[in-house]
């Protein structure tokens, strides 16, 4: 399948407080100068939100961890489960197409989406509440056919309860997910036949569908107030009453580590220019590990040219990688004095090649 961005996009995203919050304090998981370990978590969220990822968020989020936006939207455009088109306001259903749901049934929930929401996955029902695709195994095929719902499975669907369901969800109510046909979770529809003394003193529903009904967030968007900020890796197990950008919650999960010995230590600041030379400055994203956001942060720091960076000694590294607020540490990370000095000669690495393509 043709996965690319929509054609109809909005001007501009962003988190909402409580959502950036939570996306902040993400990066702190990692060390510093691995922040793009947080990007699929990131696009999960902007989804949740959003319902779909639209081109702004992936750029947006390429920011926030310093990516380049291609690299972004490889990961957007990579997982299905990423939304590249609008989905329903009120519901986006996945029907389950895979072996186990197919000989159930599966084509008949089709049915049943392409008749009231729309002929064709991925487009809107004609009020714009509802979408549908159809999608591979969702691993509950004892309880066949089913569909994902939001954030949970409708199982042991027939053409008629599907109908009902969306239907009710139309209607404002969440009907409760899980099987449909009156089995508890997975056991033969005639009853248990072993293990019989779990039975009694058992929750309403089972474990997932009574976390789903207790939640109740089904098909709700996500903007972040659902839950207290925690960050136990922080060592903070109590619910953090921080703000987003609370200097405790941007504190690095680990404390930075040693200098190696013999590494020069007084940094120095580099020579810097006020602007780029007539003849424009280079494209610093050439250089691997540059993404939009440092290639600015290095032009405000006066850093325009392959030849600058080439000419750092190890204690200008030092100063550099001490200030490059929110990427501290790539310069010797990723070794750009070694590739600027490639690119200042004319040539290639491996990464501007395949950057440039
Ligand atoms: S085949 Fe449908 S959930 Fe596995």
């Amino acid at each position: 399948m043709l996965r690319r961005l929509h054609p109809d996009q909005p001007e501009s995203f962003a988190f909402t407080p409580a959502n950036q919050a939570w996306a902040e304090l993400q990066l702190t998981k990692y060390p510093e100068g691995r922040q793009a370990s947080a990007v699929i978590p990131l696009l999960w969220r902007a989804q949740e939100q959003e319902g779909w990822l639209t081109r702004p968020a992936i750029e947006h989020i390429g920011d926030m961890l310093g990516m380049a936006h291609i690299r972004v939207l490889e990961v957007a455009t990579f997982y299905f489960m990423f939304q590249l088109q609008p989905v329903g306001s009120v519901a986006h259903v996945q029907v389950c197409g895979t072996t186990s749901c197919m000989i159930c049934g599966a084509e008949d929930l089709i049915g049943v989406c392409r008749e009231k929401i729309a002929a064709q996955p991925h487009q809107l029902s004609a009020d714009g509440k509802f979408s549908w695709e159809e999608v591979e195994c969702l691993g509950a095929c004892s309880n066949a056919p089913m569909a994902q719902i939001g954030k949970d499975y409708y199982e042991d669907l027939t053409a008629e309860r599907l109908g009902e369901i969306i239907d009710e969800l139309a209607a404002g109510q969440v009907p409760v997910p899980g099987p449909q046909n009156g089995r508890y979770a997975a056991e033969p529809l005639s009853g248990l036949t072993s293990l019989t003394e779990y039975e009694s003193g058992r929750t309403q529903y089972n474990a997932s569908v009574q976390l789903a009904v207790d939640l109740g967030d089904t098909v709700k968007r996500i903007d972040g107030t659902e839950a207290a900020l925690r960050a136990p890796w922080l060592g903070d197990s109590a619910p953090a009453s921080a703000k987003p950008a609370q200097a405790s919650a941007r504190k690095p999960a680990r404390k930075p580590a040693a200098k190696p010995a013999g590494k020069p230590g007084k940094p120095k600041r580099p020579r810097a220019l006020k602007a780029a030379r007539k003849s424009g400055a280079d494209d610093l994203k050439l250089i691997k590990g540059v993404g939009p956001k440092l290639e600015k942060l290095l032009n405000k720091l006066g850093f325009f040219h392959f030849d600058q960076i080439a000419k750092w000694t190890s204690d200008e590294v030092n100063w550099v990688d001490e200030n490059l607020e929110g990427f501290k540490g790539r310069v010797s990370r990723d070794n750009w004095v070694e590739q600027a000095r490639t690119l200042a000669d004319g040539g290639e690495t491996e990464f501007s090649k395949r950057a440039k393509y």
